[in-house]
């Protein structure tokens, strides 16, 4: 991860300082670094995990979620990011969007190092985030669970499950485990965003970096949302009413997030992910049983217990 953190600061530099400053500003920030560890760690499940594709593999998906990044703030008008001021309130919208570009063609540049196939995979990715952060703002044809699964999948679990599976395939590792990990990393993915999800209601910006209560506030229906919506409980009335109203003003906003976070319909959004985690081990028999199969139970473990 050391080699990952220096790669991506050269890869993030342009002959233009102003370019430069604006494509570091989120990698400098931090953040957890989720896409590129899962590439390295699915690349212990090969012969050849060291392989400098596998390095590289880490940095285009880390560099495409940055880019991701730029972008989902205009689109949730998120001031915070990774503790810091996003890039829409550091710069502008312009600027914001322009430098996620910027960041797309640069993890383009670098997947082209990797070969035809994997310039393939990569767009075929992307296609999905995108679709899914567009059908994220559209509303549903059929049952609004479905089709705020597909959305997840699409924006978050497309990325995770690539990620898995460029660790797999870089490190030469067979078919039979490229796919189990790509069906693994799809299934994390999406339970990662799940928690994402409930972490919005639930911590702070100390914690998470970023302000609680924006998929409230941008009326953004999430996994804890939808099961509250189903209570048929006379004592959910208010936090319903609330719920299918305009959250856009700061007390019925606060209102709605203080009801929230004591409704039991967090702890079912929870055990949810709980169970997708369970579902995401069950595909590893696919893998030796050792340190990297249980490295990998950990890790699916993490996103149903992660605080941030
Ligand atoms: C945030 O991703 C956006 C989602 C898809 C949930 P991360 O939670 O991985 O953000 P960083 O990279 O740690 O900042
Ligand atoms: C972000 O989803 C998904 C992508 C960036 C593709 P969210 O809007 O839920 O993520 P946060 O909460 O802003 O990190
Ligand atoms: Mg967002
Ligand atoms: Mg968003």
């Amino acid at each position: 991860m050391a080699l990952v953190e220096q790669a991506l600061y050269e890869h993030a530099s342009s002959p233009s300082p102003y370019v430069t400053e604006a494509a570091r500003h989120l990698l400098a920030a931090g953040g957890k670094r989720f896409r590129p560890l899962l590439v390295l760690l699915a690349a212990e499940a090969g012969p050849d995990p060291g392989h400098e594709d596998v390095l590289t593999a880490a940095c285009v998906v880390e560099i495409t979620h940055v880019g991701s990044l730029y972008h989902d703030d205009v689109m949730d008008e998120a001031a915070l990011r990774r503790g810091e001021a996003s890039a829409n309130s550091r710069y502008d919208n312009h600027v914001a969007i322009l430098t996620g570009d910027w960041l797309f063609a640069k993890s383009s540049e670098l997947t082209a190092l990797l070969g035809a196939e994997a310039v393939g995979i990569q767009a075929a990715t992307f296609t999905r985030l995108v679709e899914g952060q567009i059908l994220e703002g559209v509303e549903p044809e059929g049952d609004p669970l479905q089709h705020y699964l597909d959305v997840v999948a699409g924006k978050t679990g497309s990325l995770i499950a690539t990620s898995a599976r460029y660790g797999a395939r870089f490190a030469g590792a067979g078919r039979e485990v490229e796919e189990a990990l790509t069906a693994y990393g799809e299934i994390v993915g999406s339970a990662f965003q799940l928690s994402d999800d409930i972490l919005d209601v639930a911590s702070d910006s100390e914690e998470s970096g970023k302000t609680p209560g924006t998929d409230l506030r941008e009326g953004v229906p999430t996994l804890p949302v939808l099961m509250a919506q189903a209570s048929t409980d006379p004592a959910d009335a208010r936090l319903l009413e609330l719920l299918g109203s305009d959250l856009s003003d700061d007390a019925r906003h606060a209102e709605a997030l203080a009801l929230l976070r004591k409704h039991p319909a967090l702890d079912q959004a929870r055990s949810y992910v709980v169970a997708q985690a369970q579902e995401a081990k069950a595909l590893l028999t696919a893998l030796p049983e050792g340190s990297v199969r249980s490295a990998l139970e950990d890790f699916a473990d993490l996103v149903a217990v992660r605080s941030s």
